[in-house]
């Protein structure tokens, strides 16, 4: 049985082809268009979208060695994200599955990056292509419950996940995402865009005690980074009044102090949902899942507090349709079809699969 899925909710058009729940392919086109703003202007991003589909697909179906007669549905992400790239995706892949005749399947991005952890690929490459050499989860995948720390560019959130259907938002952001606060303080400091690759290479290289940000005292499991936003603002414009190449003489321990108090208050929020829940299978999702902090401290509170792990493999941290194909497997098994008319959606309700 073979899926093609489709991601296309910010800035990167994603196709994917699996067999049977395998993945055979995953082709991602960025979109490097965005750069010279300093963010995704929306507009650029759908008429990339519009350019990048057909070929992506076409490359999909290509490297999984089928041609599109083979396959069997398609399941494509409807929401949340950028309206106009959503609809483009979500537009192409209700014509071509009506071509075919075919099922299709719509699928919560969200949703998509927490289950990421069930990707099986044709040819393991787990260790091949890991920057560290790191095992990661290898084949080993979580059991129900488990928890799931959401870190991405849009969404900060603790999720216990009951089924592969069954999610619960336990907590979440109140203001900006992890990733949207990297990004600001990136731009702030005269980075590039998307600041969380290059924060993460400086901080390789910095002192984590360096410089001390202000962190937020919110109840409960949500979280809330537009606080240590404008601490950080606020302290470069103090310490570039002295010197105002502060930030070239210190980009190393911004980066490394900037780095650590967004993982403290990441992991702070979660070993309380762990020792509250009682659940010690604790993952990591989406895009700055591939911060290596934030995947150091997953690996020192495992030892430390005897959790089981799991991290996902770079390529499947930031938007891919492989997450979106095996969240699209498990829902044809339940036969749990879209129909034609089915909208895009921008923002979901906490119930992460409301339709
Ligand atoms: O999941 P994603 O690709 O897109 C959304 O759906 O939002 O996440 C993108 C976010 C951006 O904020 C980017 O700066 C951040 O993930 N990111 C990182 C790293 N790689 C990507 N943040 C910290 N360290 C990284 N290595």
């Amino acid at each position: 049985m073979y899926i093609l899925a489709i991601e296309s909710s910010c800035d990167d058009t994603s196709a994917a082809v699996l067999r049977d729940g395998i993945l055979l392919s995953n082709v991602t086109a960025s979109q490097a268009v965005h750069e010279e703003y300093g963010g995704v202007v929306p507009e650029l991003a759908s008429r990339a979208h519009q350019q990048n589909i057909v070929p992506v697909v076409d490359a999909a179906i290509k490297r999984a060695g089928i041609v599109k007669e083979d396959l069997d549905a398609v399941a494509f992400t409807r929401g949340p994200g950028l309206m106009g790239s959503l609809l483009v995706g979500v537009s192409f892949a209700k014509g071509f599955a009506r071509s075919l005749g075919i099922p299709m399947i719509d699928v919560n991005h969200l949703q998509g990056h927490v289950l990421a952890h069930f990707i099986r690929e044709n040819k393991p490459t787990r260790l091949a292509d890991s920057p560290c050499g790191e095992l990661d989860a290898e084949d080993d995948v979580p059991t129900f419950p488990y928890l799931c720390l959401l870190v991405s560019g849009g969404n900060s959130q603790i999720v216990k996940v009951n089924s592969y259907q069954d999610m619960e938002i336990l907590g979440q952001t109140i203001d900006d995402a992890a990733g949207e606060a990297i990004d600001k303080c990136s731009k702030v400091m005269g980075l590039g865009y998307p600041g969380g690759p290059i924060i993460d290479k400086l901080a390789r290289q910095g002192n984590p005690e360096a410089f001390e940000f202000s962190k937020p005292d919110i109840a409960g499991y949500d979280y809330s980074f537009s606080g240590l936003k404008t601490s950080f603002l606020y302290h470069l414009r103090d310490w570039i009044k002295d010197d105002p190449d502060f930030i070239e003489h210190h980009k190393e321990d911004l980066a490394a102090s900037l780095e650590k108090t967004i993982v403290d208050i990441l992991m702070k929020k979660l070993r309380k949902a762990v020792k509250d829940t009682g659940i010690k299978q604790v993952a990591v999702a989406g895009g700055v899942s591939a911060n290596s902090g934030l995947r150091n401290a997953f690996r020192d509170h495992a030892k430390r507090y005897h959790w089981k792990i799991f991290i996902p493999k770079f390529s499947y941290t930031t938007d891919n349709a492989a997450m979106i194909g095996i969240t699209g497997y498990f829902k044809y098994l339940d036969k749990d079809f879209a129909s034609i008319d089915l909208p895009a959606y921008a923002r979901i309700s906490p119930n992460m699969d409301k339709k």
